[in-house]
């Protein structure tokens, strides 16, 4: 099947160009470049009415939940948030339920989400200190791994259990991702934040950074920081780039968000790593704009909204339909080029996790793109969410930039801002050679 996309404009070599085309062959990106009176034949076509067509987000930090957490989103709800938020590839985390964390258990959450999935998913796991579960996880599908580093501090700090892990995994060639923080209460982060002062919880995060990048280096592991919320972590990350295999991302409400909204909206802003302040925000921007910082992503976390008002609220939002729009906002204020929210949202993620044929616009690439629309501004409502979570920290912003049309896999699964895919138009990703279903990449 051909789909010729046409009279769009393109991002190329630095420059937007109007009046192009891009030609699919099922899956793949055939051929692109100005019409120019070009005849091609084809079997669908699109008119994109001079919008912009862009690379989808590959969005490497996502929280998919659906099994016993399905109340708070299903693998359905969650990928729908993906595609109308311009995101065409996420990276599931592990803190499920049952948690992703043996073989059996991560061919079960395989084989329940792919027929669900209308964006690619890539599946992390917990790591075993046993090197034949990890080697089995890889097998089955793990695209990396995933560890919450205060699950393995003890009393004195000393992460032997971690070390014993990353021993484990090292010749594996595969990421593994850590959340290097503590778990801060609600109630303290309250309390932090009317000190104004969070540099308590900047310094542990600097901290566990340098311990974990420390044992990286003597097994030659390879590390994803993920979420960092501190300039400090990212100094630290820095001064380790010869030693260690070592990326690091930070997310969209660690960038535009500030813990003046936990004062104004309480629980609902509540997040792990919490907000830090408005100076440490536009830092962190500084720092992403001189490429300190690797990828963006969303770390989706929906939680049920009871859930959010508890005394000790869960951390977390839903942030996947917002992607792109809060990406683009940024462009039109001058404080992100479009060439950084390719690079740092769609290319590098695909390089980090090694997803072949995607992140890009390149001829015989996976059709993974969106269409947006410059023109369109919004402000942001929790009922337009898609998400099973119908509240977002991010209420009452106006953004520029729908995404109006999303191809995944050279199938459209989003039509004017309204979802058209079934599910099942997701492929599982492997870095390696998948072993599932007919929808895995390497059947594709
Ligand atoms: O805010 C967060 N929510 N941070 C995490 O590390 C976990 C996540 C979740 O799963 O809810
Ligand atoms: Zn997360």
């Amino acid at each position: 099947m051909r789909t010729l996309i046409y009279n769009c404009r393109l991002y190329i070599n630095g420059k937007i160009i109007e009046n192009c085309f891009i030609l699919l062959d099922d899956c793949f990106i055939k051929d692109f470049g100005i019409e120019n009176g070009v005849k091609v034949s084809y079997d669908a076509k699109y008119n994109a009415k001079g919008r912009l067509i862009l690379p989808g987000i590959i969005d490497a930090h996502v929280h998919l939940r659906d099994q016993m957490l399905s109340y708070k989103e299903d693998f359905k709800s969650g990928t729908a948030s993906a595609v109308l938020g311009g995101v065409t590839s996420v990276i599931d985390m592990p803190n499920n339920l049952p948690p992703t964390d043996d073989p059996a258990k991560l061919k079960d959450r395989i084989n329940l989400a792919k027929d669900k999935i209308l964006v690619n998913v890539g599946f992390t796991c917990k790591p075993s200190i046993d090197y034949v579960i990890n080697r089995e996880l890889i097998r089955q599908g793990a695209i990396a791994f995933k560890a919450f580093v205060y699950e393995y501090i003890d009393d004195n700090i000393n992460l032997g259990f971690l070390d014993k892990i990353m021993s484990a995994i090292a010749e594996m060639n595969k990421k593994l991702m850590l959340h290097c923080n503590i778990k801060a209460s609600y109630k303290e982060v309250i309390n932090l934040v009317k000190r104004r002062n969070m540099a308590k919880l900047c310094k542990i995060e600097g901290y566990l950074t340098e311990r974990v990048l420390s044992l990286a280096a003597k097994h030659g592991t390879k590390i994803h920081i993920c979420h960092v919320s501190c300039p400090v972590t990212l100094k630290t990350i820095n001064q380790y780039k010869d030693l260690v295999d070592v990326t690091s991302e930070v997310t969209i409400h660690h960038l535009i968000l500030n813990y003046d909204l936990v004062e104004r909206i309480g629980p609902l802003a509540h997040v792990d790593p919490p907000l830090k302040s408005k100076y440490t925000a536009k830092t962190l921007f500084k720092l992403l704009r001189e490429g300190y910082i690797d990828i963006i992503v969303s770390d989706h976390a929906p939680h049920a909204l009871n859930e959010k008002c508890l005394s000790d609220p869960k951390p977390g939002f839903p942030n996947l339909q917002l992607m792109m729009p809060i990406l683009l906002t940024q462009v039109k204020k001058g404080n992100l080029l479009l060439s950084d929210v390719i690079e740092r949202a769609s290319r590098k993620p695909a390089l980090i996790f090694k997803l072949e044929k995607r992140g890009a616009i390149e001829r015989g690439y996976y059709a993974d793109l969106v269409e947006v629309d410059l023109k369109r501004k919004f402000k942001v409502k929790s009922d337009m969410l898609i998400s099973k979570a119908k509240y977002t920290p991010f209420e009452g912003m106006t953004l520029i930039g729908l995404p109006i049309r999303t191809y995944v896999n050279g199938i459209c699964v989003n039509d004017d801002y309204m979802i058209i895919g079934r599910g099942g138009e997701g492929m599982i990703l492997t870095s390696e050679v998948s072993h599932y279903g007919a929808k895995s990449e390497a059947s594709a």
